[in-house]
């Protein structure tokens, strides 16, 4: 069955340094950890993605990145390529956050290129959709959820269930203190999958995992994985603590 993931989104924070610091403190811990039914990712700014491969190498996490080129290389200037991410150790990318489309501006149409890209050089999409506050009070949340969904990945035809990730992660929750209620989430994720299974089939909707991202910390962990179709988290603020990183990831 899947594996539970748990994922740190550091955005953009932690110099070389704090990095040093950070993996100092973090991996004195991991031997307290069953890795038996988990995975964990750390995701860092690309300036310190090959440094942080030199610290978890010989452990069982996992490094992400936060975005991605969907080209192998060429005239793209200010992107990364799948190919070089890779290179680094990268198992993981992070694409469409609410920060990239809301900042940024990124449309479903680039992001669904980046999701292809990323898929064709064999790493792991983690495709985030959520709604804004606005369009949850107008009742919308389903379907713009749904239409990031099926516009994400609209280029993946050929899908292995566990070669994908989606996130769901709320506008509104985003480092903001107020998560969504394990309720609030656990309706959107199995709406998604419902809509994953209608897509390819129940099989692979079953291997997909489905991460709940918005103000996760250790107090409120708990609560939002005892529900079915939440498969992880994707950890923002409190992921740039070890300790409370810690926390979120050994829970029981
Ligand atoms: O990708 C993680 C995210 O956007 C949630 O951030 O700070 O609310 O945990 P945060």
């Amino acid at each position: 069955m899947r594996k539970y993931l748990f994922a740190g989104n550091w955005k953009m924070n932690k110099t070389l340094k704090e990095t040093e610091e950070y993996f100092n403190k973090f991996l004195k811990r991991l031997s307290e950890i069953d890795f038996s039914d988990r995975e964990i990712m750390i995701a860092p700014p690309f300036t310190v993605l090959a440094y942080s491969k030199n610290f978890i190498k010989n452990t069982p996490l996992k490094l992400g990145a936060q975005n991605s080129c969907w080209e192998e290389k060429g005239a793209f200037t200010g992107e990364i390529s799948p190919v070089m991410l890779k290179e680094l150790g990268v198992e993981y990318v992070i694409l469409g956050h609410s920060e990239r489309r809301h900042i940024f501006g990124e449309s479903n149409e680039l992001i669904a290129k980046r999701v292809e890209g990323v898929y064709k050089f064999e790493l792991i999409p983690i495709l985030c959709v959520g709604e804004t506050l606005e369009e949850r009070n107008k009742g919308k949340t389903l379907e713009v959820v749904e239409k990031q969904l099926l516009e994400g990945l609209s280029n993946i035809k050929d899908i292995k269930g566990d070669k994908i990730v989606i996130a769901y992660e709320p506008v509104w929750a985003i480092g903001t203190g107020i998560n969504a209620t394990p309720e609030e989430a656990e309706e959107v994720h199995s709406f998604i999958r419902e809509r994953l299974k209608n897509l390819y089939s129940k099989e692979i909707s079953t291997q997909i995992r489905i991460l709940y991202g918005g103000s996760v910390t250790p107090d409120n962990i708990q609560d939002l994985m005892k529900k079915p179709n939440i498969d992880g988290v994707l950890v923002g603020g409190a992921s740039l603590d070890p300790e409370k990183f810690f926390k979120i990831c050994n829970i029981k």
